[in-house]
């Protein structure tokens, strides 16, 4: 059984279940916390009855800067998940689609345009839960693996860059059918 409620500070020593996750990224400590102080309503996790973090998801709302209002990249108003996961013992019980629903569920009161996401081409098991969830591929970000990386000695590995509409866009003008095709440098993400 878990338990799904807002993160706080003090579950920050609480995530090694799911951050010894090779698929996981470990940030620094303030990282967390910013989420926390700008965007608490997107970052959640679930408990166990022993107070265990299993899984977490945090997220930010955000458009591209405006001094990009004019380049073909530009990304309006959004929800972003810069993080979702669940300890490997906790998996398949529904507990990443729940965190992801609640942070559409931000999203949508936030009236944002769609929610996206990065996705290492090869983290097949994730790339199909979000099929599943009706996340499609928008572009594939060569090399933004490795080039984003602390360590410079990671080889690189393309992102998928994955979006689901929210409900503002009625016209789905957000997506793409064959979002596949379309490649951007890493150094055009922002
Ligand atoms: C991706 C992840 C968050 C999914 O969490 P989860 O709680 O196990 O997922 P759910 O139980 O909610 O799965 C919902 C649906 O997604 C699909 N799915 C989830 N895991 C899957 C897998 N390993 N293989 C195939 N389909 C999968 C299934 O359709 C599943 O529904 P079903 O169990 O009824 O068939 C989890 O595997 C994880 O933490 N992975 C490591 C971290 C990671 O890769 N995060 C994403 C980085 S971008």
């Amino acid at each position: 059984m878990a338990n799904f409620r807002r993160f706080r500070p003090d579950d920050l020593n609480k995530l090694s279940k799911c951050n010894l996750d090779p698929f996981t990224e470990t940030y620094e400590l303030g990282f967390y916390l910013q989420y926390y102080a700008k965007w608490p309503s997107l970052f959640q996790v679930a408990e166990d009855d022993e107070g265990n973090i299993i899984g977490y998801i945090m997220g930010k709302l955000e458009s591209s800067p405006d001094v990009y209002q004019f380049s073909e990249h530009y990304l309006p108003w959004h929800a972003h998940i810069t993080a979702v996961t669940v300890a490997p013992q906790a998996r398949r019980l529904g507990i990443g689609k729940l965190l992801t629903q609640q942070l559409e569920a931000a999203a949508d009161a936030n009236n944002a345009w769609f929610v996206d996401l990065f996705v290492r081409s090869t983290n097949y098991k994730a790339i199909t839960f979000y099929k599943n969830m009706g996340y499609s591929i928008f572009r594939v970000v060569k090399d933004y693996y490795g080039d984003h990386s602390s360590d410079p000695s990671q080889s690189t590995e393309d992102a998928y860059d994955m979006r689901k509409p929210m409900k503002r866009d009625v016209k789905l003008e957000h997506i793409r059918e064959d979002g596949e095709k379309y490649e951007v440098d890493a150094h055009d993400v922002w």
